[in-house]
């Protein structure tokens, strides 16, 4: 052949594309990534053209045999990506004829890119989902020790970043629990709706050879063939839906990440990340710097960014297939990395950090945390309608303000002089012990529903 034309389309074609044309087109750079799935998915196609009688056995042998050169090339790095190949589908489909000759020509049979890129891209996304879904559950795990051994360790809870009511640190550890059973479920939830194996939907239309589309969903693990062509080559819901469970996920990591960088201040001085995860500064000798944790609550906007980016490649696109969906990859592929990256970092400094007991509890008792006990026990032993005891409560907390001490500290005669009923028995409620061990409403913060909490959830699992 003398044209410098494709061969994979070259029919029609005399000149090769520019320089800039190959740039702006090639997608090997990073679609590389799927070599495993497309090599996959052409074993099942190749082995159901044959099955089917669309192709000869021999042919199919041959082609399965190079396919399997080629998975091996790739995985030691013996294979040679090419730019003048576009994209891993026809990177590996020119190898295939290199390897074979001309039966590699028979496994496009029936078969076009657009049900090709979309059929390796959810083999990729699923398995993104079940490696993420391991390290969800790893970092679980390491939440659910330590909220074991701190479920009596008691820190203030806060509302607008303001000490309001002490609670155990085994709680708030358990709130990300919650947060990331929430998390796996969205994954799990996207990998069922996910499952479709959209092969055999062709270039749009589907086509006129007679192919068992249910064997090859069968063969790659799908659930069912996709049962719309035209949805099947330009639906990229499955990586959206990848995208926004990860958007919030990250989200919560950055939550979490937050307040270890809060924490580990020396204003808060709540826990001390191990050497591991701290960083020092190249001037002043004195720093530990929480850069992990900084570094995960940045990540959540990358993530955030690539959730909007693949929404607005599929804005407003017509169907069926267009090239804009080539620019579906690198977001996933990155948010997935990223992920990946952050949920480790998170675990790591999650299961190496130190609690300061003292620390946590001094600021639990600071800024009269325990006011809310005193108006429930105005309400339980004098009966007194709730609007009223915090009023009088009220007046307490502002002659403590007063004297600088702390509501136990007053004497009884001060809280008297506020409401004559005050008993002595009042001061059983003021201790941060007091509070949390009382809070065992279901969801509440008592050391035993904490240990109630993570057996529960252990046994989720
Ligand atoms: N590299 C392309 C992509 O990722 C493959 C599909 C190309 N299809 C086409 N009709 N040009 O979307």
């Amino acid at each position: 052949m003398t044209s410098k034309a494709s061969t994979i389309w070259g029919g029609r074609f005399e000149g090769g594309p520019s320089a800039v044309m190959e740039k702006i087109n090639v997608s090997i750079g990073f679609d590389q990534r799927l070599y495993a799935q497309d090599i996959a998915q052409s074993k099942a196609h190749c082995a159901m053209l044959a099955r089917q009688g669309i192709i000869a056995a021999s042919d199919a042998q041959a082609i399965l045999g190079g396919l399997d050169a080629i998975l091996k090339e790739i995985e030691s790095g013996r294979f040679e990506f090419k730019n003048a190949y576009e994209d891993i589908h026809m990177n590996v489909e020119t190898r295939l004829s290199e390897l074979i000759g001309d039966a590699a020509g028979r496994l496009h049979t029936a078969r076009s890119r657009n049900d090709q890129v979309a059929t390796d891209f959810k083999l990729w996304v699923r398995d993104a989902i079940d490696r993420l879904l391991g390290q969800i559950e790893a970092f679980r795990s390491v939440l659910l020790t330590r909220a074991l051994e701190h479920a009596e360790t008691v820190m203030p809870g806060f509302t607008h970043l303001q000490t309001a009511q002490p609670v155990t640190f085994g709680h708030h550890l358990m709130a990300y629990v919650e947060m990331l059973a929430r998390d796996a479920g969205r994954f799990q939830d996207a990998r069922k709706r996910l499952n479709e194996c959209p092969l055999g939907s062709a270039a749009l239309a589907g086509t006129s050879f007679a192919l068992d589309r249910h064997f090859v969903a069968q063969q790659l693990g799908f659930d069912r063939p996709t049962a719309n062509s035209l949805d099947a080559v330009s639906d990229r819901d499955f990586a959206i839906e990848f995208l926004a469970a990860g958007a919030i996920l990250a989200v919560h990591m950055s939550r979490l990440a937050e307040e270890l960088v809060l924490w580990t201040t020396p204003q808060f001085g709540f826990v001390r990340l191990s050497d591991a995860f701290s960083t020092g500064s190249s001037i002043m000798p004195q720093k530990r710097n929480p850069d992990a944790a900084e570094l995960s609550r940045a990540k959540a906007g990358r993530v955030i960014g690539d959730l909007n980016a693949l929404l607005i490649v599929m804005k407003g696109l017509p169907l069926a297939y267009s090239k804009d969906m080539q620019d579906d990859k690198e977001p996933v592929f990155e948010a997935a990395d990223t992920l990946e990256l952050v949920l480790a970092a998170m675990a790591g400094m999650m299961s190496d950090l130190t609690v300061n007991k003292e620390r946590m509890k001094a600021a639990a008792g600071s800024g009269f945390s325990t006011a809310t006990d005193l108006a429930d026990w105005l309400v339980q032993k004098l009966n007194m309608p709730f609007r009223q005891a915090h009023h009088v409560t009220g007046r307490i907390v502002k002659l403590a303000e007063e004297k600088s001490c702390g509501l136990e500290e007053l004497p009884l005669a001060d809280l008297q002089a506020v409401e004559p009923g005050i008993t002595g028995d009042v001061f059983g409620v003021l201790t941060v012990e007091k509070s949390v061990n009382s809070r065992t409403s279901f969801g509440g913060t008592a050391p035993a529903n904490v240990r109630q909490a993570v057996e529960t959830a252990r046994r989720a699992k």
